[in-house]
């Protein structure tokens, strides 16, 4: 969603700033714009549409050259994504411009307020009344830092705000609350941003902001304070990836280098965490063994993606560790009343750790003192450190919007946690765990050689660019697999994609098939002999009445051969490990129909990255 980038240095701000924004594209927007300082004078410039729009509008007519500037990237919510509603908004004097990034509940009150006040406000957008605030304040609040904490204390909803004052043309001011920010420690430069992906080509040296804090950026140095004026703990930290991490690197699109990269993403989350012994550690769980094995029942909540991991979790976590296990989406959790206590776990899956719906999913289980476990991709982001344990996935940085390599080291995340709580709760023997965690231990290679033989998926998928609609089946762990071939192809294509339990066919599903329609079935391994005869049923049973058959199963699987108007095999692996194989030849299926039609596969229409508004 929504991009904020922040720069106070020495260097030209403006291609700072739009080279931060050029970053930050892949968060999804529909307009975007830059405000610079420059002798003491305030430009701006915006333009709605890709950033294309408004380099072409600032080569046109080139502000004044600055080392002081904001930029943003929004993601329409209140009024259209049009020049007048992109940010900056400035204040009725032309003195103050501020950026903003989440949803500002209260906004037609104080829209109200001021125009009695006399301001005039010139966009639909809640973040205008900000910049109007915050010109009142500083009739009286004597700095930009204090006028926009008291506006902050006056605003309801998620926000993440970046002002700046002609009053003082050194200073950038942040303000965070729910939405992320992030600051930039360089060399007699400083930064902010949504994300650090803005500056990393500046500096690798980071500071987290918290909940309810304000930043002061100065060319010289970084102050960060509470809302309540005091000064606040900042907790500093060295990004791990470089600028290399966050470009194409000869690919033409993101995604396609995100899948290729999923071997290594897969041996990265592995990385340490196995010992010699075959035991496994978990340093950053911070949730005592004793505490783990009180554990009675485990929810974990997530969304999209994320919440297919979440899934298969279940799978695992109850075979494996004999726990309860209950998974829902985070934005259906926080509005029932799910019954939680001190021994309740409450995993959180999220790649980015900052989409709203989990954020708040985890404070309602917060509330209800149950134990908070996160799986997480992003080094600085909320959701690490609102939980009480988390388990990174190296993945590294994922841009593409579509996720591919986070959800492979999410189930990385989740075998190992399956297996963690089995080895301290007893569960399994530890030979047993050791099997098991040897196997994972071949995931990268198997993975890889998933990615070898993709060719005639690709080909599959360009023979299928003009269908209008695609049916994923699967059982078991072959089930929320389905299910995520299915979003990758809506998200993507546009397609109408739906994933089914194969074994809810008969109870309405197989009203759809019709001649021709693609079917693509997940056939779990044979060595789960009732599963996989029962789905090689389903086959013939959706091919009787016409479907074409897309049949992913295990190699040398003859079985199915008789039944699949296509087969792709994938590598055997244990049962609760084959979504690591056969949900990457989905990715690639719906990256190429999709790039067949012409989209663009990073940055597919209407969708945000991470999902920082409700
Ligand atoms: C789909 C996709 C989304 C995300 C979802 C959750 O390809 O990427 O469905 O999985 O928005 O995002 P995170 O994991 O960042 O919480």
């Amino acid at each position: 969603m929504c991009g904020i980038v922040g720069y106070v240095g020495a260097k030209p701000a403006l291609d700072v700033v739009v080279e931060g924004l050029a970053r930050l594209e892949y968060r999804g927007y529909d307009s975007a714009g830059v405000a610079l300082l420059s002798d003491g004078r305030l430009a701006t410039a915006k333009r709605a549409g890709k950033l294309i729009n408004l380099r072409k509008a600032l080569t046109e007519s080139p502000p004044p050259a600055g080392t002081l500037g904001i930029g943003h990237t929004r993601w329409a919510t209140h009024g259209p994504p049009n020049d007048r509603n992109a940010h900056p908004h400035t204040d009725c004097g032309g003195t103050v411009a501020v950026i903003h990034n989440g949803i500002i509940e209260n906004f037609a009150t104080l829209r109200a307020e001021l125009e009695e006040g006399g301001h005039t406000l010139r966009s639909d957008t809640d973040t205008e009344a900000v910049a109007h605030l915050i010109e009142d304040e500083l009739k009286t609040a004597g700095d930009l830092a204090e006028a926009t904490r008291r506006v902050c204390g006056r605003l309801e909803g998620a926000f993440t705000l970046v002002a700046v004052h002609t009053g003082d043309p050194g200073l950038v001011v942040g303000a965070r609350r729910n939405s992320p920010l992030v600051v930039g420690v360089g060399d007699g430069e400083n930064f902010l941003a949504s994300d650090v992906a803005a500056f990393i080509a500046h500096t690798r040296d980071a500071i987290e902001l918290g909940q309810d804090q304000i930043v002061e950026l100065r060319a010289d140095g970084v102050t960060v304070t509470g809302f309540d004026g005091l000064p606040a703990e900042v907790k500093e930290y060295h990004v791990d990836w470089d600028v290399s991490a966050a470009e194409k690197g000869g690919y033409d699109y993101f995604m396609l280098k995100e899948i290729a990269e999923q071997p290594r993403a897969v041996a990265d989350t592995l990385l340490g965490r196995i010992g010699a012994d075959g035991r496994l550690t978990l340093d950053e769980m911070r949730i005592s063994d004793q505490e783990l094995r009180e554990v009675d029942k485990i929810i974990i909540v997530a969304c999209g993606t994320s919440f297919h991991a979440g899934l298969i979790a279940k799978y695992a976590i109850e075979h494996w560790a004999g726990l309860p296990c209950e998974v829902e989406l985070a934005s259906e959790f926080r509005y029932r009343d799910p019954i939680l206590s001190r021994s309740t776990l409450v995993i959180v899956i999220s790649q980015s750790g900052e989409t709203m719906d989990a954020l708040m999913a985890l404070r309602h289980a917060r509330e209800q003192h149950a134990k908070l476990l996160g799986i997480c991709n992003v080094n600085g982001s909320t959701l690490p450190r609102e939980c009480d344990g988390v388990l990174y996935t190296h993945a590294g940085p994922e841009i593409a919007v579509a996720s591919t390599k986070a959800f492979l080291t999410q189930l990385v995340a989740v075998y190992l946690i399956a297996l963690y709580l089995a080895q301290v709760r007893g569960t399994k023997w530890g030979d047993e765990v050791f099997a098991m965690v040897q196997l994972l231990a071949q995931m990268p290679e198997k993975v890889e050689k998933v990615l070898e033989t993709m060719e005639p998926v690709r080909e599959l998928a360009r023979s299928l660019a003009g269908e209008h609609c695609v049916l994923f089946l699967g059982r078991h762990v072959g089930f929320p697999v389905a299910l995520e071939g299915a979003l990758k192809l809506k998200e993507l294509a546009y397609m109408h994609a739906e994933g089914f339990a194969a074994g809810e066919l008969k109870h309405g599903p197989i009203a759809l098939i019709e001649d021709g329609l693609p079917v693509v079935v997940v056939v779990p391994p044979r060595v789960r002999d009732v599963l996989h005869d029962k789905i090689v049923s389903n086959i013939q049973e959706i091919r009787a009445r016409g479907a074409r058959t897309i049949v992913i199963a295990e190699e040398g699987d003859t079985s199915v051969e008789p039944y699949a108007d296509t087969l792709i095999s994938v590598p055997a692996v244990p049962t609760l490990l084959q979504p690591l194989v056969t949900t990457v030849p989905l990715q690639v299926f719906a990256c190429e129909l999709a790039t067949a039609k012409g989209h663009d596969v990073d940055q597919p229409r209407n969708l945000a990255k991470s999902v920082t508004v409700e």
